[in-house]
């Protein structure tokens, strides 16, 4: 994103072209932004420890586009569901360049995870039996939840440690690995989740030293080799501009470090080493363009867009903070205001006061930074606003990447039975 003479533009495209061709609100992706994230963290951690390897967390923005972006980039895919499977599928990606992460599986999640052949990652000791009974895949990893878990977003996205629903509990993480060898298994993988948007290096020294001496510990006791070792995602980017960003060399070079004094320390065979970053890769790449329709002088000065909760969940659902430009105004004299979106919620009211350029009118483009990650991916419809567009930008080229849902969308999959229709 840059600003010229006031006007701001994404790649080399001015934001008001976008919103003239494709509307609002409508999400739009840089394609270099992404290219150039996903190679500073691939260079960074194999610059330390060359048998390192990125799946993208699919959750984050699943748009085919944006994962085929990364997959041309080298990238696996880590998969929370089936249908992520599936999307994998799609980009022609399967075996071990598709991590499933599911958790409380049904018996059928199970069966078709097996039956697709990508790396099962067992969120439980309690799923084991299920899965043997139902084959025995060759490699199997297992996701452990340290005991320890932090995030920059809040205490919503703590995804591991004694609150956190995810993950093998340390005592158990032994027994689960006997159970899968005498089964016959031979192959393993260990995995874990702890943190989400993390900007400090030194975190991920932390806990690659926590699963280390939870892995060595079994591997030298049960005399097994881990074929490799994933760490999960959380590498952070700033929201607030005072924020300091991560230092990716840093991280990996304190991470490379740990693991290989800890592989030394318990006498591995060196494991392949592996993240499923999602934020790093499409989060600041990703803006969001919405239009403000009305502005509101009660109480307070409240700007209305139609940018709502439902189409950026992540305000509502953690408070969470996005950066907001005003196209055209971003050098004008700036005022405390509301913003807010167009659904019968109070909690869509997403901001309560910002310093925003004081003369923002109707028909003012906004547009929201960091909105490439657990944006369009969270977004639902609701009230009747449906969900937006996608746009990919690459220099001065665009691409609609996903339709605009129209009415026809929101009663697509209803039934009314005979005696109820009109
Ligand atoms: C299992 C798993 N892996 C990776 C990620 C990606 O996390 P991030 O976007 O923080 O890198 C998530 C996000 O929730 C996750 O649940």
């Amino acid at each position: 994103m840059k600003i010229e003479h006031g006007q701001i533009y994404i790649e080399d495209v001015p934001v008001s072209d976008l919103a003239h061709l494709y509307g609002t609100p409508t999400y739009v992706y840089e394609e270099n932004r992404i290219r150039e994230n996903f190679r500073r963290a691939l260079n960074a951690f194999r610059k330390y420890y060359p048998d390192f390897h990125f799946f993208y967390a699919i959750k984050c923005n699943n748009n085919l586009a944006i994962a085929n972006i990364l997959r041309q980039e080298g990238a696996g895919i880590d998969a929370a569901s089936v249908n992520e499977i599936l999307l994998a599928k799609q980009l022609g990606l399967g075996g071990e360049n598709v991590m499933f992460s599911g958790n409380f599986l049904s018996d059928e999640d199970i069966r078709q995870g097996l039956e697709s052949g990508v790396i099962f990652n067992l969120d439980d000791i309690s799923l084991l039996p299920r899965v043997l009974q139902k084959g025995l895949p060759e490699l199997l990893c297992f996701r452990v939840n340290p005991g320890y878990g932090k995030s920059e977003v809040g205490d919503f996205v703590t995804n591991a440690g004694p609150k956190a629903k995810f993950g093998i509990h340390p005592d158990q993480v032994m027994d689960a690995f006997r159970m899968a060898k005498d089964a016959g298994i031979r192959r393993f993988g260990v995995h874990m989740m702890p943190g989400s948007c993390i900007c400090d290096a030194d975190y991920f020294r932390f806990i690659t030293e926590l699963l280390m001496d939870i892995i060595g510990k079994v591997a030298q006791t049960l005399h097994i080799d881990i074929d490799f070792i994933d760490l999960g995602g959380g590498l952070g980017i700033p929201y607030h501009h005072e924020d300091k960003p991560l230092d990716i060399d840093e991280a990996a070079r304190l991470v490379a470090e740990t693991f290989k004094a800890k592989i030394a320390q318990y006498g591995l065979k060196p494991p392949r080493l592996g993240m499923e970053p999602a934020r790093y890769f499409v989060g600041d790449a990703g803006w969001l363009i919405g239009t403000v329709h009305a502005i509101k002088d009660s109480y307070t000065r409240i700007v209305g867009t139609d940018i709502s909760m439902n189409t950026l969940a992540r305000p509502a659902m953690y408070g969470a903070y996005h950066h907001i430009y005003v196209n055209g105004r971003e050098d004008e004299p700036r005022k405390p205001v509301g913003l807010c979106g167009q659904v019968c919620e109070n909690t869509d009211y997403w901001v309560k006061e910002r310093p925003l350029p004081e003369r923002i009118s109707v028909g003012d483009l906004v547009v929201v930074e960091n909105a490439g990650a657990y944006g369009y991916g969270m977004s639902y419809p609701y009230n009747g606003r449906l969900r937006p567009a996608e746009v990919l930008v690459n220099g001065k080229e665009h691409w609609l990447i996903r339709d605009r849902e129209v009415f026809e969308d929101m009663i697509r999959n209803v039934h009314v039975p005979p005696h109820l229709q009109a």
